[in-house]
C-alpha cells in the first residue's frame, strides 16, 4: 500500500466528501466508471461455484450504502451529493475480501474463526486499498488524485472496522474519528450482525442487533460490542425508531 493509514485525517473527510459530486463529476463519469464496473463484476461473480459469498457481499454492500447515505442526509445535514460519493464509495467498502491471497472458504466458516483466522480475515481492510491501487494502475494523473478514488474510497475501507475506544485495526479513538467513518462503522456492524453465519443458527432484527452494539447486557453478555461506539450509535439509533416506527431501546436503556 502506497500510502500510511496513519497519515489520513478522518475530521477532514467529512468536508472532503462534500467537495465533488460523483454523479456528474466528469473524470469519475469518463473514467472510473469502466474501473467500478470491471471491480463490481469481480464482486459479483467472487467464489462462484463454490459457495455465494460474492453475491451475499454484494446485497451487503449495497444495503449499508443505502443505509448509511440516507443516515448522513436525512439525519447529519450532509448533502445530496456528499450522500451519493459515500454510497458509491462505500460499494468497495470490502472489495479487500475478495483479494487473491484469500481462499474463498474463509468467508463462509462452518465454526466461529480462531484467532488466526479472525486476523486474516481483518486484512481485507487494507487489502481492498491495494486491490484499488492495481485497477488504478494505468489510469490518469488526474482520476488518481480525484479526492473520491484517493481518499474517500481508501478511508472506508481501511477504517470502517475502528471501535472508538481505539481496539479497532489502526487503533484510531472517536476524537479523531469524524461522522462519516462513525457511520460507515454503525452501518457495517449493524448489518453484519444481522446475518446469518454458517456457525450460528439464530437470525437476529434490527433491534436485537442495535441492543447488541449498544453492549446491554441482556443482548452483549460478552462485551464484543462494549466501547465499539460513542454517542453516534444513540443518534442512530433514535433516527431508525423514527424511520422505522417502532421503539429499539427501552426507557432505562436510554442516556
Ligand atoms: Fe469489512
Ligand atoms: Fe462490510
Amino acid at each position: 500500500m502506497k500510502t500510511d493509514p496513519h497519515s489520513y485525517d478522518l475530521l477532514a473527510l467529512d468536508e472532503i466528501i462534500e467537495s465533488y459530486d460523483y454523479e456528474t463529476d466528469p473524470v469519475l463519469q469518463e473514467q472510473f466508471r469502466p474501473v467500478e464496473d470491471a471491480l463490481w463484476t469481480l464482486i459479483e461473480h467472487y467464489a462462484e461455484g463454490v459457495n455465494d459469498f460474492g453475491f451475499e457481499m454484494a446485497q451487503h454492500l449495497q444495503r449499508t450504502s443505502n443505509d448509511g447515505m440516507h443516515f448522513l442526509i436525512d439525519e447529519l445535514g450532509f448533502s445530496q451529493k456528499a450522500g451519493r460519493n459515500f454510497y458509491a464509495a462505500n460499494l468497495f467498502q470490502d472489495l479487500g475480501k475478495i483479494h487473491p491471497a484469500y481462499d474463498p472458504h474463509i468467508w463462509n466458516l462452518p465454526h466461529r474463526p480462531t484467532d488466526e483466522e479472525r486476523a486474516e480475515k481483518k486484512k481485507h481492510v487494507w487489502r481492498g486499498v491495494e486491490m484499488l491501487e492495481i485497477a488504478l494502475a494505468d489510469a490518469s494523473p488526474e482520476l488518481k488524485l480525484h479526492p473520491h478514488v484517493k481518499t474517500v474510497i481508501p478511508a472506508i475501507q481501511l477504517f470502517h472496522h475502528e471501535r472508538c475506544d481505539g481496539n479497532g485495526p489502526f487503533g484510531i479513538t472517536s476524537d479523531k474519528i469524524g461522522q462519516v467513518i462513525k457511520t460507515v462503522c454503525i452501518v457495517d456492524t449493524k448489518d453484519g450482525d444481522m446475518i446469518q453465519r454458517g456457525h450460528q443458527n439464530e437470525i437476529r432484527d434490527e433491534p436485537t442487533a442495535l441492543c447488541r452494539m449498544k453492549s446491554l447486557e441482556a443482548f452483549d453478555d460478552k462485551g464484543k460490542y462494549a466501547g465499539a461506539f460513542d454517542s453516534m450509535l444513540d443518534r442512530y439509533i433514535a433516527y431508525r425508531e423514527r424511520i422505522s416506527g417502532q421503539e429499539i431501546l427501552s426507557n432505562e436503556d436510554r442516556v
